[in-house]
């Protein structure tokens, strides 16, 4: 099973920041996943809601930010000698700064994940590609979105970049993959619904889930039982535990 730390180590730390992608970043991965949005003045940013309120201080939408106001946002962290510590919503450029030397050295993929479906940012696929091209990392970038048009447009526009469709259904994915070039299948890991996906694809199937909890990760985390997925056809999975499931436990 191919191993990607989705949002970062966010079990082990807060999620979509410079830190929990650094520790995932230490782990023989095959990747790290992430969330992309647009601010106010068409900055983009790492982040998984639309609305800061969540994972921040902050409360409203990523859209009605600047990027120095969503900067000025802080984000809670292990604390230091009692002290509270905080961090900051990243860049996608503070993102790639980290981990280009690791892209390169190791082969480590980024999965960048358009959240294009509850607001649109329109043109957030080309500024995407560009910065992407721009910082010699197209080999190691995966495309993915909930939002089928955002992959059509971005395969359509660019047909040399990787990119998977995400639904919860594997057989919805399986059919955008039987019209649409993509090059990957992502399902919701419950919803593993086409019996004997691989007489149907070869693609690989990387699935997501809803079940492991996020930091500062108090409880247990489920633990997925790779041998009985990998029989479903699954070859990758996104999980918050990439740092429990690498420690060979
Ligand atoms: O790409 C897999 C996974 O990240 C999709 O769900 O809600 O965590 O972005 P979500
Ligand atoms: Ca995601």
């Amino acid at each position: 099973m191919k191993i990607w730390a989705h949002r970062g180590c966010c079990y082990t730390w807060p999620e979509n920041t410079l830190q929990s992608f650094e520790a995932a970043s230490k782990l023989p991965v095959t990747g790290i996943e992430l969330d992309i949005q647009l601010t106010k003045d068409r900055k983009m940013v790492v982040i998984h809601d639309e609305k800061v309120d969540r994972t921040t201080n902050g409360k409203g939408w990523v859209k009605d930010f600047t990027l120095e106001e969503i900067k000025a946002l802080k984000i809670e962290t292990h604390p230091v000698n009692g002290e509270k510590q905080y961090t900051q919503v990243p860049t996608i450029e503070e993102v790639f700064t980290l981990l280009k030397p690791v892209c390169l050295s190791k082969g480590l993929l980024i999965n960048i994940e358009l959240k294009t479906s509850e607001v649109r940012y329109e043109g957030i696929e080309d500024m995407i590609v560009a910065l992407v091209k721009e910082w010699g990392l197209d080999k190691y970038i995966v495309y993915s979105s909930f939002n089928p048009d955002s992959i059509v447009l971005i395969k359509q526009k660019y047909p040399y970049v990787n990119a998977g469709i995400l639904y919860d259904s594997e057989k919805l994915c399986l059919e955008f993959s039987q019209k649409y070039p993509v090059n990957a299948l992502h399902p919701y890991v419950e919803m593993l619904d086409v019996p004997d996906i691989r007489e149907k694809t070869d693609l690989p199937i990387r699935v997501w889930n809803e079940e492991e909890i996020f930091y500062p990760g108090k409880e247990p985390c489920k633990h997925y039982d790779f041998e009985a997925l990998e029989k479903l056809g699954v070859t990758d999975i996104f999980t918050n535990i990439a740092d429990y499931y690498c420690s060979g436990k």
